[in-house]
């Protein structure tokens, strides 16, 4: 696989814990935690293969309503795999961010992630986006209150908020266009995952459950993703000629 067929910039909507767990007989919890095994796996590959930027959705905004005590699971495992993956994460010189409403994260998680963060900031080889507390359309919310604030100010005219003025104030606006985004575990929807981000992103959708899905499986989506001709909104003969592009 040539690099250049690569997507710059994977996200995966890691679905699929629960009932992995519940098919087995076990508290969803167990899912979740074998689902950190494939995170891990996932994001070596990722590294490995020389990706810019892997954005994994691990808790969405809508997450928080449910039980309290897989909730707290959750937040536990998810300061686990911060402590855990410090040295390796830095090792490898991947970057660290999170997006979504970090405030409301408990400071078991918050502030490992906040000291992994600050460690990790000049690391550029890859750069491992954890987005926590998350939603699409929060973080479009977010972005327009703040471009509302900066009109307010005088910062901003009205008539320049254009698309990417306004894709400026997402959380997002750092990283590389989103090229993929997988989701497994057969649900094909996006569940309030980067709604803007996904304009143009080749999605795939795959029935294998988060906690068995590694390396073989992420190297199968790629030759698919390869594979497809990617238009943004143009015609097949105007991307072969290129000239018009
Ligand atoms: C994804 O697995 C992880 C989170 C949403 C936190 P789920 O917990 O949604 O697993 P299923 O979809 O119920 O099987
Ligand atoms: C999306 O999965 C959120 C994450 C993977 C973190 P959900 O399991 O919460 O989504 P729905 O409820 O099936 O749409
Ligand atoms: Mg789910």
């Amino acid at each position: 696989m040539t690099t250049s067929s690569l997507p710059r910039h994977l996200g995966i909507i890691m679905d699929g814990n629960g009932r992995w767990a519940q098919h087995r007989g076990q508290p969803r919890i167990e899912g979740h935690r074998a689902g950190a095994e494939s995170v891990r796996d996932i994001t070596r590959a990722s590294r490995q293969l020389g990706l810019e930027a892997l954005t994994l959705y691990a808790f969405s905004s809508q997450n928080w309503a449910r039980p309290a005590d897989e909730v707290a699971g959750l937040m536990q495992l998810l300061h686990d795999f911060l402590i855990d993956e410090r040295s390796e994460i830095l090792d490898n010189e991947i970057r660290l961010e999170a997006l979504g409403d970090i405030e409301r994260l408990p400071g078991l998680v918050r502030e490992p992630l906040e000291e992994l963060r600050a460690a990790s900031k000049a690391n550029s080889k890859m750069v491992l986006t954890l987005a926590l507390s998350y939603g699409g359309r929060e973080s479009i919310a977010r972005a327009a209150r703040s471009a509302a604030a900066d009109v307010a100010s005088g910062k901003l005219r009205v008539d320049d908020l254009d698309c990417e003025r306004l894709g400026a104030y997402l959380p997002t606006a750092s990283l590389p266009p989103l090229d993929l985004l997988i989701r497994t575990s057969g649900e094909q929807r996006v569940s309030n995952f980067m709604l803007w981000e996904v304009a143009y992103a080749e999605l795939m959708f795959t029935d294998v459950m988060w906690p068995d899905f590694r390396r073989e499986h992420l190297y199968k989506c790629l030759e698919q993703y390869a594979a497809r001709e990617r238009r943004f909104g143009l015609t097949s003969a105007q991307l072969a000629d290129g000239s018009d592009v």
